[in-house]
This record gives structure tokens, sequence and C-alpha cells, in this order.
């Protein structure tokens, strides 16, 4: 059975591929201005603009009723009752849940969790509290400054992207400045060696974030960080002064070294990729402190009302979902652009990344055959204008379809507020440029009225010609606020998930990753010439491994 990729169309895009054939954006931002109240949506301080798909009333209608076919609402609701959605690990997937309000409830097996979710906020709160205030100091009693977060996938990415988005946001402590934040992933070591050289290790507070507490890169840093934090304090008292953990896995951050005193928890039943929301998002805290934490909570939950109880058609990850659901399988596009027009969102690719492709990278359904339709996209971006100065030759004249969605804020939260009108008109312009482009004809009127020479235009004019009809999907953000990001990524964890209940896939498990780990420590044992046995590498590996072996002092224990 080949469970690569599973090309076939669904009969309703097929359908109306060939009748929106004839149709250009140029035509349908013509012939259609119904878009402009159907297709733009404000929903939690967002405004959705769909305007520039190519998709037309009727589209809509049928892709809806197709959503509603293939079961969405019911998903939906499976979704917000705590049900086993995450089918291959036997688990709820209710990150919902961790933004609840105090007064909700939400069961998952009987048992009400939202009185957990908020006794470990409440935890929390105190901690923050006594960061900010100074009650919690360092090993010689001087008060925390920097903290560093160790972690990697879902415990890094949610807080490292929000952190920096946020960053104007920022509570000073009662030293008079925010803490300064500091994010290690790699487990190369140069990441953690660069940190360390900017923090000092009296006013250092590390957070060890991982879920299972199993994974080799945060665990081999943590050690390390540990390590550098020994050299210089007298006893290994400090560690409880300078260390805590967010995990589920209460036994092995004992094991490690951690006083589950220090240790924050959450359950099972969040995802990594879906867990900024739990004390995963401790260095969030920290940064805005917690009524800014709070809110950022309140703005997801909003746009959870939102989802929860809008029908399908007016429903703002619907149509998110329905969107790339078209530009897929319907116009064949395999990959989509994301684009934030905001320094602030720098991370915001790399954060959606891991959320849609770790989520939606699957070629088996729930029910165990293999997918009909291609999934998840592949997802690349980087900021707006440093994009245009790159790889925007590509999405406008390259022979690949790539829609593109945009992200901008009305308000900027700097001293050059001058500038930002200019940004936001870049952000605009690329979107008419991939929409509409530029014709031939109009081309060559144009360096005519230049005074260009026939044979200058005959030379040039093709190969300045914009084919157009690209779409693009631009999402504007009335400021750039805990509540309103808290709203756009809710957004888009639910758009992922409606995507994943398109498709028949499970959004929620990764098994993709494991082999990858699980040979890592096989290569990693083969790398020692005399204990290692290279054998049972392939071919390839055992050349590299032959290579590497005498360049490795480090990794063969020398
Ligand atoms: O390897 C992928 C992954 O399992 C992600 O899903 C997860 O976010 C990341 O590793 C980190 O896992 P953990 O939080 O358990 O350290």
């Amino acid at each position: 059975m080949a469970l690569d990729r599973g090309p076939a169309m669904p009969a309703v895009l097929h359908d109306e591929r060939r009748r929106l054939e004839p149709d250009t954006l140029r035509t349908l931002l013509e012939r259609d201005p119904e878009r402009f109240t159907r297709d733009v949506q404000e929903v939690a301080g967002l405004r959705l603009d769909w305007t520039r798909q190519r998709l037309d009333g009727p589209a809509w209608e049928r892709l809806t009723e197709a959503a509603a076919e293939r079961g969405v609402a019911q998903a939906m609701e499976r979704l917000f009752r705590g049900e086993r959605v995450n089918t291959t690990e036997g688990r709820a997937a209710l990150h919902t849940a961790l933004r609840l309000p105090r007064e909700a409830e939400c069961r998952v097996d009987g048992e009400d969790v939202v009185p957990q979710v908020h006794a470990e906020l409440d935890r929390m709160a105190t901690f923050v509290q006594r960061v900010h205030d100074g009650t919690h100091v360092g090993y010689t009693g001087r008060p925390i400054r920097h903290v560093v977060n160790i972690g990697i996938g879902g415990s890094d990415l949610g807080p490292r992207m929000v952190c920096r988005a946020l960053a104007p946001h920022a509570r000073a402590t009662r030293e008079g400045a925010p803490l300064a934040l500091h994010f290690v992933s790699n487990i190369d070591g140069a990441a953690l060696s660069s940190v360390l050289r900017e923090v000092d290790p009296e006013t250092t507070l590390f957070i060890v974030a991982s879920k299972t507490f199993g994974t080799l890169e945060t665990l081999t840093n943590a050690r390390a960080a540990r390590a550098w934090l020994l050299r210089h304090a007298p006893d290994a008292g400090a560690v409880a002064r300078h260390f805590v953990a967010v995990s589920t896995a209460h036994e092995r951050v004992v094991e490690f070294g951690i006083d589950p005193e220090n240790m924050f928890g959450f359950w099972d039943w969040v995802g990594g990729r879906y867990s900024v929301w739990s004390v995963i998002g401790m260095p969030v805290a920290l940064q805005l402190g917690m009524d800014g934490f709070r809110a950022f909570l309140g703005g997801a939950h909003a746009l959870d009302e939102h989802v929860r109880t809008t029908p399908l058609r007016d429903n703002a990850a619907v149509r998110m979902a329905l969107v790339d659901w078209w530009n897929q399988n319907g116009l064949g596009a395999e990959a989509r652009a994301v684009l934030p027009y905001d320094e602030r969102l720098a991370l915001w690719p790399a954060y959606l990344q891991q959320a849609e492709m770790e989520s939606l990278g699957k070629c088996v359904r729930v029910d165990g055959e293999a997918v009909s339709e291609d999934t998840g996209a592949i997802v690349w971006g980087a900021v707006g204008t440093d994009g245009q100065h790159a790889f925007y030759q590509l999405l406008h004249q390259g022979t690949r379809l790539i829609p593109a969605e945009f992200v901008g804020v009305a308000r900027p939260e700097h001293d050059l507020p001058a500038q930002h009108p200019l940004l936001l008109a870049n952000l605009l312009a690329q979107a008419e440029a991939l929409a509409v482009g530029r014709t031939e004809t109009e081309v060559r009127a144009e360096m005519a009225s230049e005074g260009q020479t026939p044979e200058a235009i005959e030379a040039l004019a093709r190969h300045r010609t914009f084919p157009g009809n690209r779409p693009s999907t631009v999402i504007l953000l009335e400021r750039l606020d805990p509540a309103t990001l808290g709203a756009l990524i809710a957004l888009f964890e639910h758009k992922i998930y409606v995507l994943a209940s398109l498709w028949g896939i499970n959004a929620f498990d990764q098994w993709g990753v494991e082999l990858g780990k699980q040979l890592a420590g096989q290569v990693m044992q083969a790398f020692d010439a005399a204990d290692g046995d290279a054998t049972a590498r392939d071919p390839a590996t055992r050349a590299t491994l032959e290579w590497l072996r005498p360049r490795l002092p480090v990794a063969r224990g020398d």
C-alpha cells in the first residue's frame, strides 16, 4: 500500500475549480462586489480578509456544505467536550480548557479539570509575583534578572514567539526593568554557551520546560546549565533557587534533581505544540506579569467561544480551513507563505511551522487507512519586507502557486511610528500585486509612456509581466496586545483541527518524529569506534560515520 501521498481531488473541489476556471482574481474582484462584506470578518480584535481568494459566493456555500458533510461540527463538539480526539494516544486535546474562566466547567472522564487548571495558574501567579517583587532571590540574595527557558518544539516555540511579540508589554520588576528573557532549544552547545556568556549565575533563573521530561536536547542543556551554576554557587542548594521545571512528568523531574516544590505541572491532554497556555507559558507570565498572561488566555477564550458557538458558514476557523483546503486540494498548492509585516511577529512562521506541520503532516487517517487527499501544506515564511528583497520574486513570477498569508498590525508600539504606514503600504501592495498582477499589454503601455524604445519594450515586456491570480489572505490586528495575540494563535489552532477533521487525520499525535530520535541514539553509540557497532547502520550512514569518527573527540569521549 503506497501511503506517501493521496492525490485525489474531492468532487466538490473539482467541480468548483472547473466552474471558476474562466475567472481570475481580477475578474472576481470586479464582478463580485459582495465579497467585500461576505469575505471580511472581524473577530476578537482580528480582521480576516479572504477577498483575494479564488472563491465566490457559491464556492463558499459548497465548501461549507462539504465541511458539514464531513462532520466538522460534530468534530468540534468532540474537541470541546473533552473526548479522546487524540485517538492514537488515547487522550483528549483540551488546550481550550486551559483558557476557561474559573467559574466554567469541563469534564475529562467525569472529572472537572477547570479547578486543577486554575490551581496551577494560581501557583504560577504566586511564583511570578515572588520573582517580580524580589522575594524569590538567587543564592547570594540578589533578585532574579535573567530567565533562561530550556525547552524545544512546543516547549520553546510558543513562549519564544509570544515573548518576542509582546516585548513592548513587558512589566518592570521591583528592580525597575523587565526581566531579560533567553531561550535555548538546540542541542548544539553553541546555543547554551552563548546565553551563559550573557547572564550572571547569581541572578539567573532557569526554566526546564519539557512535557515529557525525556527530551534529549532539553535534558542535555539543562544538565549543562546546572553544572555551570554549580561551578559558581557554593553548594547544590543553589539549584532550588535557580531551577524550576514545567512538565507533566513528576517523577522524572524529581529524578533530575528538581524539588517538586519548584515544579509546575500540566496534563497529558495538553499537546506540546498547544501548550503555551499552560505553565509552559511561564516565560510569558514572567515577562508580562500574571495580568498580562491572563489577558492572553482571555483573548484565546474569546476566540474559542466564537468557534464553539458559530455556525460553520460564519465560523472564522472553518473559513480559514476551507481556504487552505481549497488552495491545496482544489488548486494544487503545496505550500503556503506566512508573511508577518511586523518585527514583533518575526517568529510567527516558525511557530506555525510546528503547529501546522507536526499536526497535519500525516498520511494515515484516524481509521488506519491511507489518506485520499494531500494533507498538511509546507508552511514557510519570514518577515514581509525582508522577504520582498529575497524570495518574493518566486511568489510573483515563479511557476508554482504559493498562496500567501499576510499578517499586519494597525497600531505600532515603537518610537518611529511615521514608518508604520510605509510598512503596511508594502503589505497591501504585495497582496494587490499577487492578486491583480500586470498584463503584458499594461507593461507595454507603461513602457511606452516612459518613452522606452520599441526594441526595449519588445525585449523586456514579457519579463516584466506579472501573471497575478495568486491568492492571499490578509490578517490585520487592531493592536498586538496579549488578548489579540491569544485570539490569533487560538484561531490557527482551531483551523488546524478543522483541516484534520476534513482529512480524517489526527491533529494531536506526532509519530513521525520518533524514528529519527531512536536512530540518533543508535548512531551516537556507533560513533565510538571501540564499542560502537556501525554494522547495523545503512551504508550511507556507515560511510559518513567513518569520516566523522576521527574528527569528533568529544562525541567519542576523548
Ligand atoms: O519531537 C517533537 C516533540 O515531541 C514535540 O511534539 C514537542 O513539542 C517537543 O518534542 C518537545 O517535547 P517535550 O516538551 O516533551 O520536551
